[in-house]
């Protein structure tokens, strides 16, 4: 959270750094700023609440240039949204500093600053950051000793990037746990959060690894470890740009990205599968001999992502028969884990830079797992480079921050690598024939619901002035249910739960009333006889039910809607049912007039844990 992007050239800077800062703005849109030094190498900043239009906007009004800046925008962590909250922090005219991550020590490090005569005017953690580094600058006359000193001070995990009046031409960026990447310019170079920041002004990256910091002029960089060794790092040139501004037909990115559903997962089969068989070197060399030992699979992802983790369980189980765990990242990490013999770790990332599924990846590595593979949509991400092996999610982009094509593709993947380890356990040609051919289903059957979007938007009326909201599901689709809610609770910022069906008289049947809207998940299926004993009791409550299912079983009585579904293989049926849910979550948001692609508090990608 929070995105980076700093510039040190011969030419103005303010058009790169506002352009970057659009780019990262998925990264957090609570406030941003901009800092640099002017002709007359002072240094100025410009702050603004709310989103990077709103500084773009001030800076048409407010004549700011010079050839040397750093910028951020911001996801709060510490310190409500406010413009001296927002960063480059500052001390005095000297030092600005832009920071992503948490400093845990900040407040035992201000105590000190404060009794030295420094004054703070932020409530964040990261002013302490500018301060130190004024002070160890100051005591060591030298740029980059006093910001590696001032560095060894600091808890947490962080990426910077900091300027220094006393040394105008220069910017010095450092990271530990917060990525980082540096571009590489002809007479000028560049430091950001993410390349995207960077594309249209390079295609030549350098990604700084854990604890290493990095010094940049215009026609220079060096790079050290945390040792303070001298680094050298081969750059690596980028072609996969993809234009990502334009919304197409679309009033939001969310619409776009979910019709882009049907074509992501054609470019995710694409060239992993024939039309019978899953093409094992698609998980990269050695993948083979490792599928050949997996005895258990422990998967680990947060939110939407996790979600999907959950679905691949039952898959895992039911068609390999091998075990498989799910968990959350941020519960995973902190805990003692019994590995069972042979497991092989998994992480699902959209972003491959998610903070607790990173630190779980890397935590992972003193227990004995046979190895780790990652699912992703980021090829350059961290997750990929630390994972020993990687399917990407052939996604694209994916701007809105609510998830929907990264998930359908990552369940995608995951059914590739149910197959995939299927293969070496026992799992029949003809069953694996079978799931292929379900797999190459998806995109048409995806086309068919997205025709039902006019259907689905009336339904979402109903929704509009409630309050909460509960989704169901059984088996597999329970996961669905999971995302359905999460994805309605996100945009539309109405309260929903999912639920396992079978729970609901243990407790969550006492909300039901009409007031309550109830979603089931109900697909034709062996469960089905169940879900609908459970609709029944919601019925006899009073409960207004929006039933999607396939199988018309249920009488569109009083009280019930129903989305009829195209018949599809049961394997696949959890990536199909999911488009109604998002579909649904898009047109309350609507109705409610919410900010769809960026909703209030939220980021797309969760850097910090
Ligand atoms: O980039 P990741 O897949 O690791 O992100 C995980 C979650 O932050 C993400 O899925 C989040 O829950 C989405 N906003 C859901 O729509």
């Amino acid at each position: 959270m929070c995105g980076i992007v700093g510039a040190v050239t011969h030419r103005k800077v303010t058009g790169i750094l506002l352009e970057g800062l659009q780019r990262l703005e998925y990264r957090g849109y609570d406030s941003a700023g901009l800092a640099l030094f002017d002709g007359q190498k002072n240094l100025q900043r410009l702050r603004r609440v709310g989103k990077v239009q709103e500084l773009r906007s001030a800076h048409e009004s407010i004549e700011l240039e010079g050839v040397v800046g750093i910028a951020h925008t911001r996801w709060a962590t510490h310190g409500k949204p406010s413009s001296i909250n927002a960063h480059p922090q500052a001390s005095s005219d000297l030092v600005a500093v832009v920071h992503n991550g948490i400093i845990e020590n900040h407040e035992i490090l201000s105590a000190g600053l404060k009794k030295l005569g420094y004054e703070f005017e932020s409530e964040t953690d990261t002013e302490v950051i500018a301060h130190l580094v004024h002070k160890e600058v100051a005591s060591h006359g030298d740029f980059k000793t006093g910001v590696q000193s001032a560095l060894a001070h600091l808890q947490g995990a962080y990426a910077i990037a900091v300027i220094h009046k006393n040394y105008p031409d220069s910017i010095i960026a450092a990271r530990v746990g917060s990525p980082l990447v540096v571009g590489l310019g002809i007479g000028e170079n560049f430091i950001a959060s993410d390349p995207q920041a960077l594309r249209p002004v390079t295609d030549r990256f350098i990604f700084l690894e854990e604890g290493e910091l990095v010094e940049l002029t215009a026609e220079s960089l060096s790079i050290v470890d945390l040792d303070n060794q001298p680094v050298e790092r081969h750059s690596v040139v980028l072609d996969d740009y993809q234009d990502t501004s334009d919304k197409g037909e679309y009033r939001h990115y969310m619409m776009k990205e979910i019709h882009e559903q049907p074509d992501a997962i054609l470019a995710t089969l694409d060239g992993r599968v024939t039309d019978k068989h899953v093409l094992e070197n698609c998980f990269g060399v050695g993948a083979g001999a490792i599928f050949e030992k997996t005895q258990a699979i422990q998967i680990v992802a947060c939110g939407s992502s996790f979600y999907t983790g959950m679905v691949a369980k039952y898959w895992f189980e039911e068609i390999v028969g091998i075990n498989c765990q799910v968990e959350i990242a941020s519960e995973f990490r902190y805990r003692r884990v019994a590995v069972l013999k042979n497991t092989l770790l998994v992480t699902i990332s959209q972003s491959g830079e998610t903070a607790d599924t990173l630190a779980a990846l890397r935590d992972a590595t003193d227990n004995n797992y046979l190895a780790s593979l990652c699912l992703c949509n980021s090829p350059n991400s961290t997750i990929v480079r630390e994972s020993d092996l990687s399917l990407l999610i052939k996604a694209g982009p994916e701007i809105c921050v609510a998830s929907t094509k990264a998930f359908t593709t990552q369940l995608a993947d995951l059914l590739l690598l149910v197959i995939a380890v299927g293969k070496r356990s026992g799992l029949s040609e003809a069953k694996e024939t079978e799931l292929v051919a379900a797999l190459n289903s998806v995109p048409d059957l995806i086309r068919q619901v997205l025709e039902k979007d006019s259907l689905i938007e009336k339904l979402s009326s109903r929704f509009v002035d409630k309050d909460h909201a509960l989704f169901l599901g059984r088996g597999a689709h329970y996961p669905i249910a999971l995302e359905g809610a999460l994805k309605l609770k996100e945009i539309s910022y109405i309260h929903a739960e999912g639920y396992p069906a079978g729970e609901l008289k243990h407790g969550p049947l006492a909300l039901v009333d009409d007031n309550m809207p109830v979603v089931a998940v109900a697909p034709n299926g062996e469960l089905l006889d169940k879900v609908k004993s459970n609709l029944e009791e919601v019925k006899a409550r009073g409960g207004q039910l929006l039933v999607v299912g396939d199988e018309l079983q249920f009488s569109d009585a009083e009280g019930t809607d129903i989305l009829l579904m195209p018949s599809c293989h049961p394997v696949v049926s959890p990536i199909i049912y999911t488009i109604p849910m998002q579909l649904l979550s898009y047109h309350v948001a609507i109705l409610k007039g919410t900010d769809v692609d960026q909703p209030r508090n939220l980021a797309k990608s969760v850097t910090v844990e």
